[in-house]
């Protein structure tokens, strides 16, 4: 991983060491039902959250960061308005978290869900967010009583999906799609 950025320099002089924090501080920044992520040996704090309200700008950046094409902001907004569910992915900073995964579901809460929009930063891909990331959506529409959920992957990422016990869709004959022309 270039620049790792879980190897941060140590902490200033006087800082709290990381894990010093209160439970307080982490509820009242990410909310009642945010999970910490576990990365062994990193000396810093990233944290799940549906509660925290995601700033559109910082989720265009990680859009950009990924390579996904821009959406108009506008349509965004209201895309995650209408959304189930809306998961962030922090890196803990007791002033400013950082935004450096996202994933929301559509659907209604009660049967299924379809899961969008996964991404992870480059900079913090390959050491398990991800999959910490899609365990926590899914804990979360568990929670709803959601029992069907869907996604569609984008092809060089099914083995991403797959690992984690996704069922791919067997021979494309079960799929349908429509697109705006
Ligand atoms: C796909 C993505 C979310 C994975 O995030 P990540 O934090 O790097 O994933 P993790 O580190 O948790 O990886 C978990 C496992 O999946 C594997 N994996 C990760 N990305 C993969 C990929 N693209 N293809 C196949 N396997 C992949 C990892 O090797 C790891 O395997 P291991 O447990 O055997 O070591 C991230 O790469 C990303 O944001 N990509 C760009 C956006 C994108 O394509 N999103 C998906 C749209 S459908």
């Amino acid at each position: 991983m270039p620049d790792d950025p879980t190897a941060s320099p140590p902490p200033a002089p006087g800082a709290a060491p990381p894990g010093a924090e209160p439970d307080a501080l982490f509820a009242s920044l990410y909310g009642a039902g945010h999970r910490r992520c576990a990365l062994p040996g990193a000396r810093l704090e990233v944290v799940l959250s549906q509660e925290r309200p995601i700033d559109l700008i910082e989720l265009e950046a990680l859009c950009d960061a990924v390579g996904w094409n821009r959406r108009p902001l506008r349509r965004v907004r209201k895309a995650l308005e209408h959304s189930l569910l809306r998961v962030g992915l922090w890196r803990h900073d007791g002033r400013l978290p950082k935004l450096v995964g996202f994933a929301r579901c559509t659907g209604d809460g009660i049967v299924e869900a379809t899961v969008w929009d996964v991404a992870v930063h480059p900079l913090y891909q390959g050491v398990g967010l991800g999959r910490q990331l899609m365990d926590y959506v899914i804990a979360s529409l568990r929670e709803m009583g959601v029992e069907e959920v869907t996604l569609y992957a984008d092809p060089g990422v099914v083995e991403f999906y797959s690992q984690q016990g996704w069922e791919l869709e067997p021979a494309q004959r079960r799929c349908a799609f429509w697109y705006a022309p």
